[in-house]
């Protein structure tokens, strides 16, 4: 599995098979002219300090330096295969894993792989513009890392478009840099990845919930019976949880700074010194974990169920927490509205029941870091405390959709929901008083008032390290 640094930097011999390497030289420009048009705005001259990853071997993956942004080398690095691998659950447990695609399931693989792939750039798109107003150098810093490594998890998906599906893959490699998120006629699959990501208290929530389904979807898929999806997956996950570090840890620093704000007003009201209110982090977190929950897709799935059977896609950690991997017995109790009032109880077959056996795993490690969170109100000494909404609250996606309740899971009307809603989520003026504190923090080891220093800085560096390197701006 040795790297090879051609122009596509990889660790699949990519020299070797001559077509598969001219196709992808070919989707390459288009890849940087999308970046240049719908990546990070401003900032591309810039030298940023970033991790690239350069290897597998889980000491020593990854290079720290000053880059330029549309110089990063995105590579394509899948981790080793194991000897004699066998497919872990589903009607084809037991034998050999695939390293071709499956005929019968070509069509389904394919989907399991675009949806992937396209939430990839969508996020970039998403927070194309938060550059301009980041806390700090290092805040500034962890969201281009997060950036590139996106683009790169769309050049991890996009070689298995290419190397396994042929034309059809080629084509939908180019739709991946067509679509755009929130654009009216042409915008990303997953409408969680069409909401605009306005200022630095969404982007913390988008990395901490969005991205941790990411990470979930990935276990999922590292257990797949297609063995260059589980190991592209595999290595994916590598970097994917710097994407999670920067999210939790991000909202921890905010929970921080506002308590000790809310100590020095003798009303706890931190709006006189420039902090955020903790009812708006609330209302931030109500909001966001509602859209990651959307994107586990409905709890009865057929299509779930397939993909499973299929030896497709398993559960999280499938080997070490399940112990019948056929999953042909058992079912889902869950209790969902009526259409004519009321809730009723649905028994949802196993198999069927598999986006919600992952959605319930993502939620339990989002409890784990709200449980981190309120630990540090604790230590500053505020008595309020944070929780997750529940599962039903303002779903677009499944039994829950199209429903109102509270965050507590209480069924209500029309009325009562537009009653308050704002008590729910960030209304327009609560943006606007997070968007008034949007203001940039350039200078080194220096970080905005509503936000806590990390406690350390990135890759042992301290927190007055220049993690940008601005290049020479005209009048500036
Ligand atoms: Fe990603
Ligand atoms: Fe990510």
């Amino acid at each position: 599995m040795s790297i090879t640094y051609d122009r596509i930097p990889n660790n699949v011999n990519l020299h070797e098979d001559r077509q598969l390497q001219r196709a992808l030289e070919q989707w390459q420009p288009n890849f940087l002219k999308w970046w240049r048009e719908v990546g990070p705005d401003g900032f591309q001259e810039d030298e940023i300090y970033l991790r690239t990853a350069v290897s597998v071997d889980p000491d020593g993956w990854a290079v720290y330096d000053y880059v330029k942004m549309p110089e990063y080398r995105w590579g394509i690095f899948l981790v080793p295969p194991k000897p004699d691998r066998r497919i872990g659950f589903g009607d084809y447990r037991g034998r050999p894993v695939w390293n071709e695609v499956p005929g019968e399931f070509r069509k389904e693989l394919r989907r399991i792989i675009v949806v992937q792939a396209d939430t990839e750039p969508a996020s970039v798109e998403q927070q194309r513009l938060l550059g301009h107003t980041a806390p700090s150098l290092y805040d500034l810093r962890n969201l281009f890392q997060v950036n590139v490594e996106e683009g790169r998890h769309l050049w991890a998906m996009v070689y298995l478009l290419h190397k396994y599906f042929g034309r059809d893959g080629r084509e939908e490699a180019e739709d991946l840099l067509v679509r755009r998120s929130g654009h009216p006629d042409n915008p990303r699959i997953l409408s969680s990845f069409n909401k605009p990501v306005r200022d630095w208290l969404d982007f913390f929530c988008f990395a901490m919930f969005m991205d941790r389904d990411g990470k979930y979807q990935l276990a999922a898929l590292a257990e797949s019976g297609f063995d260059p999806l589980s190991r592209t997956t595999q290595f994916m996950l590598t970097e994917e949880a710097h994407h999670l570090f920067v999210g939790e840890t991000g909202i921890e620093r905010v929970v921080k700074r506002t308590a000790q704000l809310m100590r020095q007003d003798p009303n706890e009201d931190v709006t006189n010194c420039g902090g955020i209110p903790l009812d708006i982090i609330q209302k931030y977190i109500n909001e966001w974990f509602s859209a990651a929950l959307d994107l586990f897709g409905s709890e009865d799935s057929s299509n779930a169920a397939m993909y499973f059977a299929a030896g497709l896609k398993g559960r999280f950690r499938e080997e070490d927490l399940w112990e019948d991997h056929v999953a042909l017995q058992g079912s889902y109790v869950l209790e969902v509205p009526e259409p004519s009032g009321g809730m009723r109880t649905v028994e949802i077959p196993m198999r069927r029941a598999m986006n919600q056996l992952l959605r319930d795993a993502f939620v339990a490690d989002c409890e784990r870091a709200l449980a981190r969170w309120n630990k540090v109100l604790e230590r500053e000494g505020i008595a309020a405390r944070l929780r997750l909404p529940s599962q039903r609250f303002n779903r677009g996606v499944g039994f829950y959709a199209g429903y109102r309740f509270s965050p507590t899971g209480e069924l209500l009307d029309e009325a009562q929901w537009q009653a308050r809603r704002d008590e729910f989520l960030p209304s327009e003026k609560d943006r606007a008083y997070v968007q008034s504190l949007m203001v940039p923090v350039y200078e080194r080891g220096k970080f905005a008032n509503w936000i806590a220093p990390p406690a350390r800085g990135v890759n042992g560096k301290p927190l007055d390290f220049e993690y940008v390197r601005f290049h020479h701006r005209s009048g500036a």
